[in-house]
């Protein structure tokens, strides 16, 4: 089999792994690798401009917000058009969601043969770009239900319902973080033969290890429960690392361990990140490598999303160190 240990040392494309994966189910259309393919394609597209966002003078504002009220970067908007013009041709696709976008997109019903909907937050971190910091694309798919006519209540579908998610990070290399239910793969982008190439596969995150990810400048303002949990860490010998840029920190977690918290604030009082385009397909690839997600004291995976741009305080990564921050949050 194509996923064992030592193919890794063999060359095994995303491509290849997503046709195995399907491979599984016998009667799959091939409609979902075609999807995967989209996103890979927009992740080369994307990691292409970042490179270049400085040379091409593409860094800075847009002068614009979303419909969060923040302000849009330049790469933004160029990272949220080039998935649209990839994923807008794949026929089976019923609905595009972005955060960067006040609506979803139907692109066709389910009549049609629109069989998915793909929500995606098209570049994370952002704001870190300026200083050259790792950003990234976070994505989930799901699967379209032809009897909702509503764009929006179509794609708000708690996390457990996700047919696959990930996230590219652009950083000193291009990784593609995929799951599809079935564990957690890591790809590397080969820029020179221009594909994804299976570094990692049934990644599995070190359920404990003694680093907290937050901003902690805000942390006067957390909950009481969350103050009480970093007083506990200081006085446990634990080490600190934040980057600012949701796909990075995760990353750092998967491979490595630790927590990532961002808890209600004054300024956000839900929390920052977004359940649907964050949150969720983070969830997911936390859990499928072993790790766990929470909102509050309620699984990421069963919170029943609201509206298409919520909110959500979010806690996630190694299991006992996730646990540790729960317990002090619920003053345990
Ligand atoms: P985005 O750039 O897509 O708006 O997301 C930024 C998010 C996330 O990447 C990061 O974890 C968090 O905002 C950082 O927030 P603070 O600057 O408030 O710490
Ligand atoms: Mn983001
Ligand atoms: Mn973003």
């Amino acid at each position: 089999m194509p996923h064992g240990p030592s193919s890794v040392h063999n060359l095994y494309s995303l491509q290849s792994h997503i046709l195995a994966e399907e491979a599984l189910h016998p009667g799959a259309s091939g409609d979902f690798s075609w999807i995967v393919s989209a996103i890979s394609l927009a992740g080369k597209a994307i990691a292409h401009r970042v490179r270049r966002a400085r040379l091409e003078n593409a860094l800075g504002d847009e002068g614009s917000t979303n419909v969060q009220g923040e302000a849009q970067q330049r790469m933004d908007v160029i990272a949220n058009d080039i998935l649209m013009r990839c994923l807008g041709s794949r026929a089976s696709i019923a609905v595009l969601a972005s955060e960067e976008d006040e609506e979803p997109t139907i692109m066709r019903r389910g009549k049609d043969g629109g069989k998915y909907c793909v929500l995606f937050d098209p570049l994370d971190g952002s704001s870190t770009l300026d200083s050259n910091g790792a950003v990234g694309t976070i994505f989930t798919i799901l699967r379209n239900d032809p009897l909702i006519e509503s764009a929006e209540r179509t794609v708000c579908q708690q996390g457990s319902k996700q047919i696959a998610s990930g996230y590219i990070l652009y950083g000193p290399s291009t990784a593609f973080v995929i799951t599809t239910g079935t564990g957690v793969a890591l790809f590397e982008l080969d820029p020179f033969i221009g594909s994804f190439i299976l570094v990692k596969n049934n990644i599995r995150i070190p359920s404990s290890k003694r680093i907290y990810s937050v901003n902690e400048a805000y942390s006067e303002s957390f909950p009481h429960g969350y103050q009480e949990y970093l007083r506990w860490a200081h006085a446990n010998n634990y080490s600190s690392r934040y980057i600012g840029s949701l796909c990075a920190d995760v990353h750092r977690i998967l491979l490595n361990g630790g927590v990532f918290l961002y808890p209600p604030t004054i300024s956000h009082p839900d929390g920052k990140l977004r359940l649907l385009y964050e949150a969720n397909p983070m969830a997911m690839i936390m859990e499928q490598a072993g790790g766990l997600s929470y909102c509050g004291n309620t699984a990421t995976l069963d919170v029943q999303p609201m509206k298409l741009h919520q909110r959500v305080p979010l806690v996630l990564g190694s299991r006992d160190e996730v646990r540790i921050v729960l317990g002090h949050a619920a003053g345990l």
